[in-house]
């Protein structure tokens, strides 16, 4: 009888855990929180390493993470996500297209709606924070939950696998973070590890 308490215990919690893609918080989604304006889509195409995130189902244990964007036929951007498991070797690929969130505004905003193996792009989930296109890119998106809660995503994406030391950058990055980012919350990315492979 224990063992089934036991037993059942962690199906819950499994199941608990599996339903968050981010850092979850008692409160509801921010909303004085801006994306880059101006944003230059071209300019942010390529290939990106994460340095750091909020944990999410979607990446749970991986390292060694790369994102390329590029641009398909019909306006939108292709998204190719990938990782390396450094405690059981495994490689992890994920397709996916984004658009702009509201292609129509005057002054073009860093938010795109992303999504994965052919669901819909009907999520404003990817807002650019803050980026120069060639050093560094701030990104975070927040989902509303039940109760007042919610879920955020965070990653910060560099276009080398270690950090800029350039000062002023890394001023730009701090204060972002500080502002809008629960330091406890960060995972960092392995991307040294001689395992990581080029994806
Ligand atoms: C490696 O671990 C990841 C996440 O913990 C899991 O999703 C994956 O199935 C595992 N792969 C192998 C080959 O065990
Ligand atoms: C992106 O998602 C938002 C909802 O979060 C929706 O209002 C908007 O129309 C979507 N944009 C596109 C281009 O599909």
């Amino acid at each position: 009888m224990k063992q089934l308490a036991t037993t059942v215990l962690l199906v819950a919690t499994l199941a608990i855990g599996s339903a968050t893609a981010g850092a979850v918080f008692d409160r509801p989604c921010p909303t004085d929180i801006e994306a880059k304006l101006y944003f230059n889509v071209d300019a942010y195409l390529g290939k990106w390493y994460e340095l750091q995130r909020y944990e999410s189902e979607f990446e749970l244990n991986y390292d060694c993470i790369q994102v390329r964007y590029g641009l398909n036929e019909d306006g939108s951007v292709s998204v190719s996500n990938s990782g390396y498991n450094l405690f059981n070797s495994s490689t992890t690929n994920a397709l996916g297209r984004a658009v702009l969130s509201f292609p129509d505004e005057e002054i073009l905003q860093g938010k795109l709606n992303v999504s994965f193996f052919g669901a819909p792009n009907d999520r404003s989930n990817y807002w650019v924070l803050e980026t120069d296109y060639e050093t560094y890119s701030l990104v975070w998106s927040c989902e509303p939950l039940e109760d007042e809660r919610s879920e955020e995503s965070f990653w910060l994406l560099s276009r080398t696998p270690t950090l800029t030391t350039d000062r002023d950058d890394l001023f730009r990055i701090q204060s972002i973070i500080r502002r809008y980012i629960d330091r406890r919350q960060i995972r960092f990315t392995q991307q040294l590890d001689s395992r990581c492979p080029e994806f």
